[in-house]
């Protein structure tokens, strides 16, 4: 729409451009240390059922409202939102689950990969019980894997034409 064409009366929300934060230092600066993301994504948090609390995680709550906030809000300067994280160290799955329903939210081909050295039910199991069957199609745990096992992982998903 071109800037003649906008009246007064029209006052739909329009998002505003995201800063280049790759070529705009203080772009940069402004957006990762005024606990930006951090505020966003505690609206986040606050929207969703108390996960941390039901499965008695051992996240930090600062963190994981930031990861929130970013995957809810972030835009690259293409205007895509984030697509793939890579969580390695899931523990029982809970920063994974908040991730999985947030991902999926704001972009339809979001992927998460998970890896943990662990090998049982245990690890990733709050988000196996938690999410939705169109969720988990977007999950991709990695049980007996370690971070050296990145590479392996991701080059066996996009070899399959997967997200
Ligand atoms: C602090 S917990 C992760 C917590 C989880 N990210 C969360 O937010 O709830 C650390 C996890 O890392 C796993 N781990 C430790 N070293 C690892 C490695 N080299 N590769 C993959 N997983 C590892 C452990 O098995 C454990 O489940």
């Amino acid at each position: 729409m071109s800037k003649e064409s906008l009246s007064i009366a029209d006052t739909r929300f329009v998002e505003p451009p995201a800063p280049n934060v790759f070529s705009d230092p203080t772009a940069k600066a402004e957006l990762f240390s005024a606990g930006h993301y951090e505020k966003l994504g505690r609206e986040v948090v606050a929207r969703l059922p108390n996960y941390k609390q039901k499965y008695k995680s051992l996240m930090v709550t600062d963190q994981t409202e930031f990861v929130l906030g970013l995957l809810a809000h972030y835009r690259f300067p293409n205007g895509d939102r984030i697509k793939q994280v890579v969580e390695i160290g899931v523990y029982n799955g809970v920063n994974s689950l908040y991730m999985l329903k947030t991902g999926c939210s704001a972009a339809a081909d979001f992927q998460l990969y998970g890896i943990d050295l662990g090998d049982t039910d245990f690890f990733g199991g709050a988000a196996i019980a938690e999410s939705t069957p169109d969720e988990l199609a977007h999950y991709h745990l990695h049980r007996a894997c370690t971070a050296l096992d990145v590479e392996k992982v991701l080059g066996e998903h996009n070899a399959g034409g997967g997200g």
